[in-house]
């Protein structure tokens, strides 16, 4: 394992004021997106609408990496060049998305366990050979009046760990994504509590399982109130309780924590990820974005399937990006009248 490869790469998705454009929505995601603008989900719209996005003038300024999905690391633009290559000619990592998915968990109630180790050796060897340079893996931790129970934690944090192995000795740089979810009506304290033990669980696991932190970033939520909460904390609240919660679980070897905005709006991803930086330094890690919905909302709905429309798709995209980038700064002032 080459540990100083896998940490300069890890350090440079999280370069200064950068973050991470997840743009790897499967198949089923990405259609349910598109219907959402009332298009049709065809190999041909998914490759206009990322391309679109990927030759946003300016996007490596505010965008480290780019986490693409196994059809979009081997799609061509209109023109022939690949999808990948036009993200390196801007300066942007390309990774990519190795996990098979959240499947429902034997013998749990609705809970679910993500698949996609069998045969990951081998295609992790297939994506570094297409460019790619990190990988991604996402659990679902689902909150409930039982849940998530002790053996929905520990069977996703052990499959976290074990990708994170075969990624580095690989070559590749692991981010681990385990999301509890926002669903459901309870309240901050509930999430600040299993996020807690979630996050312990993963650590532990990455420990046991001998994976080098340093070449390591964590994409997690944010500890925040569940959609359904009568009582929905505020900014602060959110900031404060999230890095008290980082702080507990997470080992200062780490160097960059990447948030997934998980149903977040735009504003609120990036109002969220400024209190952090703006009302907590130092903090032992950077704290930046991986966010998907939170940078392609807007973005979509300019495209509204329709490459005439590229210029403003590609506009909005630059704008959540650079205030994402100033929400790192610590210099967010607001959304522009
Ligand atoms: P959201 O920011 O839309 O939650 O997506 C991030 C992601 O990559 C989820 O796996």
């Amino acid at each position: 394992m080459n540990v100083a490869q896998l940490s300069s790469v890890a350090e440079a998705m999280v370069a200064d004021n950068k973050g991470l454009l997840a743009a790897d929505e499967s198949t089923g995601t990405i259609k349910k997106r598109f219907d959402s603008i009332n298009i049709e989900s065809t190999e041909e719209a998914r490759r206009d609408y990322r391309e679109t996005l990927f030759t946003t003038n300016g996007l490596g300024d505010f965008i480290s990496g780019v986490i693409l999905f196994d059809e979009t690391i081997r799609q061509s633009a209109a023109d022939g060049t690949r999808l990948a290559e036009i993200l390196e000619r801007q300066g942007i990592l390309p990774g990519i998305k190795v996990d098979a998915g959240a499947k429902p968990l034997a013998g749990s109630d609705g809970e679910t366990v993500t698949e996609g180790l069998d045969g990951l050796a081998g295609r992790v060897a297939e994506y570094v050979d297409l460019g790619a340079k990190f990988a991604k893996w996402r659990a679902v931790i689902k909150i409930g009046d039982h849940i998530p129970s002790r053996a929905c934690i520990h069977v996703n944090a052990h499959a976290l760990a074990r990708y994170a192995k075969i990624c580095q000795e690989g070559g590749l740089v692991p981010i681990v994504e385990p999301e509890v979810l926002m669903d459901g009506g309870h309240t901050i304290e509930r999430c600040a509590d299993v996020t807690e033990a979630t996050l312990n669980a993963v650590y532990d696991e990455l420990y046991a399982q001998g994976v080098v932190l340093e070449g390591t970033i964590l994409k997690p939520n944010m500890v925040i109130s569940g959609k359904e909460c009568p009582k929905q904390a505020g900014v602060d609240e959110v900031a404060v309780a999230t890095v008290a919660i980082l702080k507990r679980t997470v080992p200062s070897a780490v160097p960059g924590i990447m948030f997934l905005s998980g149903g977040q709006t735009e504003i609120q991803a990036t109002e969220h990820l400024h209190a952090m930086n703006a009302n907590h330094a130092p903090l032992p890690w950077k704290l930046s974005y991986s966010y998907g919905r939170a940078l392609q909302e807007g973005a979509l709905k300019a495209w509204g399937g329709n490459n005439a429309n590229r210029q403003s798709a590609q506009a909005m995209l630059l704008n959540r990006a650079r205030q994402n980038s100033s929400a790192c700064a610590a210099t967010y002032t607001g959304e522009a009248a």
